[in-house]
């Protein structure tokens, strides 16, 4: 990919890497790409990124060049009463990171340029999005599928890469790419994890000593409903009641939910006899953590527990 000017930044505040910040500038350099045959990668992300979203760019360099990376923190997935003013804004550094990683060009529009005054078209996967992350967050996996939906557009990559951390998340934009026919194959990767176990997530820098210690719980109860399944327990109750007795046991978690679900339509299950999903949102003090394990017959990483129902 050639960039020809308009790169943001002066000589007091270099960008690192190259940045784009209109739309009209990202088609133009994303469709000259694709005019020389070549496979364009997109991966988006709300920055303050972490090794979870470098693992995501380097896959897509595996697998694509150019590889665009977007940061855009996107006020319409965060609820009236949630922390879009404050999660973090480390631009200068997120930018470094990219660099580093290989990124050959990082899209970063202003909220202004991504919905201007009148922008009254939103996309819904209907039915997925109001379960659990959606019933504890009304309105944010529309706020979700729409500027995803419009980063695809804007892009039109070959793939696009999210992490399995947010399973519903990822789940949705499969769903939404297959009932929308779009061209973007929807590349899913595994949870990216710190050495004790807890998911990485631009969010962990809200907790406090006490409660980082606190938060593994969220893998260590996943680690024990992993163990009664490969003792043989199928019994979707006895395995929530146990992640339950697991998670209530940590003084500073309050716990959301921790359901067995179905992996493709996110319903519960009374027994663990096809692909499911573990999944979690607990409270630690006040910041909220999302985790899940997969358990399915198929092994892209040794974080899902393989079966053969
Ligand atoms: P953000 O939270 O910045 O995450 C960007 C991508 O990184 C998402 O696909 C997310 O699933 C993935 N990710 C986050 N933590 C990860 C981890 N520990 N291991 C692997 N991948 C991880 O998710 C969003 O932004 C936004 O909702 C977005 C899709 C960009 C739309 O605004």
């Amino acid at each position: 990919m050639r960039y020809s000017g308009r790169r943001v930044g002066s000589s007091r505040h270099p960008c690192p890497v190259d940045t784009i910040r209109t739309i009209a500038w990202m088609k133009e350099q994303a469709r000259q790409a694709r005019a020389e045959s070549r496979i364009v990668g997109l991966v988006p992300t709300m920055g303050a990124l972490h090794a979870g979203h470098l693992s995501l760019i380097e896959r897509a360099r595996r697998e694509c060049s150019p590889v665009i990376a977007s940061i855009f923190i996107n006020p319409k997935q965060f609820g009236p009463n949630e922390d879009f003013s404050k999660y973090p804004r480390t631009f200068q550094s997120d930018s470094e990171k990219l660099r580093h990683a290989g990124v050959d060009a990082l899209f970063a529009p202003e909220p202004s340029e991504i919905y201007p005054n009148g922008f009254s078209t939103y996309v819904n996967v209907d039915g997925l999005s109001d379960k659990l992350e959606g019933r504890s967050r009304p309105g944010h996996f529309r706020g979700v599928t729409t500027v995803v939906m419009k980063l695809l557009q804007i892009v039109q990559p070959n793939f696009a890469y999210f992490g399995r951390k947010d399973a519903q998340q990822s789940r949705l934009i499969t769903q939404m790419a297959r009932d929308l026919n779009l061209d973007t194959e929807i590349v899913v990767c595994p949870p990216v994890r710190e050495p004790d176990g807890l998911a990485l997530s631009s969010r962990n820098v809200y907790l406090n000593a006490d409660e980082r210690k606190a938060a593994t719980v969220l893998y260590r109860a996943l680690e024990a409903a992993k163990n009664e399944l490969a003792a043989g327990v199928r019994d979707a109750l006895q395995l929530q009641s146990s992640l339950r007795r697991k998670l209530d046991s940590e003084r500073l978690a309050r716990v959301d939910y921790a359901e067995v679900v179905d992996a493709e339509t996110f319903e519960p299950v009374v027994r663990v006899n096809k692909p499911c999903l573990v999944l979690l949102a607990v409270f630690i003090g006040k910041t909220r953590l999302i985790d899940n394990f997969y358990i399915g017959p198929k092994s892209s990483s040794s974080e899902e527990l393989v079966f053969h129902f």
